[in-house]
């Protein structure tokens, strides 16, 4: 059977740990949304745009891993909020350079207003682009830019 298109294969939205605690974490920096909320809104953005989303969370280094290393051929793209590992984990980055599809870093919180150690992302050198400070925002805006890319819609 041939394989997917990329348009037939869901974007990858993939959240690191504490993002199940959205709504009830930090409410002052990451707003009250759930990322139940954060999950409806990318899956009716991403209707309207003609695309489709797994969306995924998980605590563990090593399950997120797993997530990214199996986008390679079940996903399209890859949007990708890793949480406290953006600025730890160069397992993440090797996953996200194994999976050679576009990547989109997004962060709810301005980063480079907070403490310097969360300036650094080891995410960024596998990002196409970093969307961060807009809350849930940037997550639909990831959505907006990979789009015409995975529908050939792109002018480049
Ligand atoms: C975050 C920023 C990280 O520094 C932090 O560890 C998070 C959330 C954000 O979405 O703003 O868990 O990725």
């Amino acid at each position: 059977m041939a394989s997917k298109s990329a348009k037939q294969r869901p974007v990858l939205i993939v959240n690191g740990p504490n993002l199940n605690m959205l709504g009830a974490r930090q409410p002052e920096i990451y707003g009250k949304e759930t990322l139940a909320d954060i999950e409806r809104a990318c899956r009716a953005a991403a209707k309207e745009l003609g695309l489709t989303v797994d969306f995924r969370q998980s605590n563990k280094e090593g399950e997120l891993v797993d997530f990214i290393q199996a986008a390679r051929s079940a996903n399209s793209a890859i949007v990708i909020n890793a949480g406290a590992y953006t600025h730890t984990s160069v397992a993440i980055l090797d996953a996200l350079n194994v999976a050679e599809l576009p990547v989109i870093e997004v962060h709810l919180s301005n980063i480079f207003r907070r403490e310097s150690f969360r300036h650094h992302s080891y995410v960024s050198l596998a990002a196409q682009g970093v969307i961060c400070g807009l809350g849930s925002q940037g997550y639909l805006l990831a959505l907006r830019a990979l789009a015409p890319q995975l529908l050939g819609k792109s002018k480049k």
